[in-house]
């Protein structure tokens, strides 16, 4: 089989870069490890950007997420019991979308099984051949068979754990990575959110965030040790955590009711450089990730294909490598700054350390951020995105 550019990956990095090629006539094929099944089963990412909304009708499968999204204009932090609102509407002119990444995926999914463009799912030992030569290949095995995949170019969108990124000679790349001492415990219920607005939660007790899907699906979040077995969680413990941690207006609202999802995820800083290595582009969490608390790790791999995307399209059409020559360090620069608010809102936000200083410390940050303009302003830019 021959491709233009052979895609490791169908989560939305790989699913929406498959998408724009397509839609400029670059032949392209999507490798996945997992089920479609499996792939639709993972619940994470909630809050979208207005960079990544526009790339998702530019990929023309945006019909059902403006149909069904939820504009915010604003977000809540409440700290020790006391709300505060931050508006972006005000400081930015902006708002984000509460739409989950289940559907997103869902809807590229579907939108890919329009075009008849293939996809191989159950795609096992994929393997990345001669990426610094002029003939890169990959070799997978589907259906008890061995396959061999020629192509032009490959695309690494195969998350954090997966093949692309670890196909690269080690000094030929560099590793940037803060691992913290804690997870996310997170539980999808049927029951109608506390607030219209998500609230992101300070406590001595530690961090919790109030997040939805709909008017009617909620998805929280409570900051929880490293060593926790999801197993340990039955309902009415998570129940019990989150509600001392909420403000007596969001406690009173609360309504519980059974999960519907229950995973623990833990919160890391990471980044590879460069993204390219000779024929190879690594995109989205295949070549970094963020601590989910900014919301920033979808809306990254979002960013990274919208610069792949343009570099693809600028080599096929106008026989240019300028975007593909540029690609890492462009991408790079738009991630660092999403690192380092992620990291930011981290350490403001949790539980980290006993020192009573560094606690006070979270205190005055958070006090400053209330009252002074500037402060508020940087968060709200950098929470609905930053420009390209
Ligand atoms: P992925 O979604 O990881 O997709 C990569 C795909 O590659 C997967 O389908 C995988 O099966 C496939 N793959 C892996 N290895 C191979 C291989 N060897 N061969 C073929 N295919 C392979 N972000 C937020 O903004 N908010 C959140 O709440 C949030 N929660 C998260 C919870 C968890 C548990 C995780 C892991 C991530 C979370 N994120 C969150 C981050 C966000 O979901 C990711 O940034 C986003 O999924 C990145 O998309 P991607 O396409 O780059 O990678
Ligand atoms: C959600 C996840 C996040 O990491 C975040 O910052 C906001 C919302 C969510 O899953 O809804």
């Amino acid at each position: 089989m021959r491709t233009q550019v052979a895609i490791i990956g169908a989560g939305p990095a790989g699913l929406l870069l498959g998408q724009l090629l397509h839609k400029h006539g670059i032949d392209n094929v999507i490798l996945e490890r997992q089920t479609g099944e499996y792939v639709l089963s993972r619940i994470r990412a909630g809050v979208i950007e207005k960079v990544c909304i526009d790339l998702i009708d530019e990929a023309g499968v945006g019909a059902r997420m403006h149909q069904d999204g939820l504009i915010h204009d604003g977000v809540q932090i409440c700290v020790d019991g006391v709300r505060h609102r931050i508006s972006f509407k005000d400081l930015t002119g902006k708002s984000v979308m509460v739409y989950g990444q289940t559907e997103i995926t869902k809807d590229l999914m579907d939108g890919r099984a329009a075009i008849g463009a293939p996809t191989v799912y159950a795609a096992y030992d994929v393997a990345l051949h001669n990426i610094f030569g002029e003939t890169p290949h990959v070799t997978y095995r589907a259906d008890g068979k061995n396959h061999e995949l020629q192509c032009d170019f490959i695309a690494g969108c195969d998350g954090f754990h997966g093949i692309s990124r670890k196909s690269v000679p080690p000094n030929a790349i560099t590793a940037h990575e803060r691992v913290y001492p804690l997870g996310w415990l997170g539980v999808l219920s049927d029951t109608p959110p506390v607030s219209e607005e998500l609230i992101y939660v300070h406590h001595p007790l530690g961090f919790a965030l109030c997040s939805m899907r709909s008017p009617t699906r909620s998805r929280y979040y409570i900051q929880c040790s490293l060593a926790e077995d999801v197993e340990a969680w039955p309902d009415e413990r998570f129940w019990e955590e989150l509600k001392p941690r909420l403000d007596d207006e969001a406690r009173e609202r609360l309504v519980t009711g059974p999960s519907i999802e229950k995973s623990i995820a833990p919160l890391r800083s990471f980044v590879a450089e460069p993204m390219r290595f000779g024929r190879l582009f690594l995109a989205g969490d295949a070549a970094h990730i963020v601590p989910p608390t900014g919301a920033k790790g979808l809306n990254l791999a979002a960013s990274d294909v919208r610069y792949l995307s343009h570099a693809f399209i600028e080599h096929y059409k106008e026989k240019s490598n300028a975007g593909l020559d540029r690609y890492s360090e462009r991408a790079l620069a738009r991630v660092w700054k999403a690192e380092r608010f992620s990291w930011w809102m981290t350490m403001l936000l949790h539980k980290i350390s006993d020192n009573t200083f560094e606690q006070k410390m979270q205190l005055a940050e958070l006090d400053y951020l209330f009252r002074s303009k500037a402060a508020s302003t940087a968060f709200a830019e950098n929470y609905v995105g930053l420009p390209y």
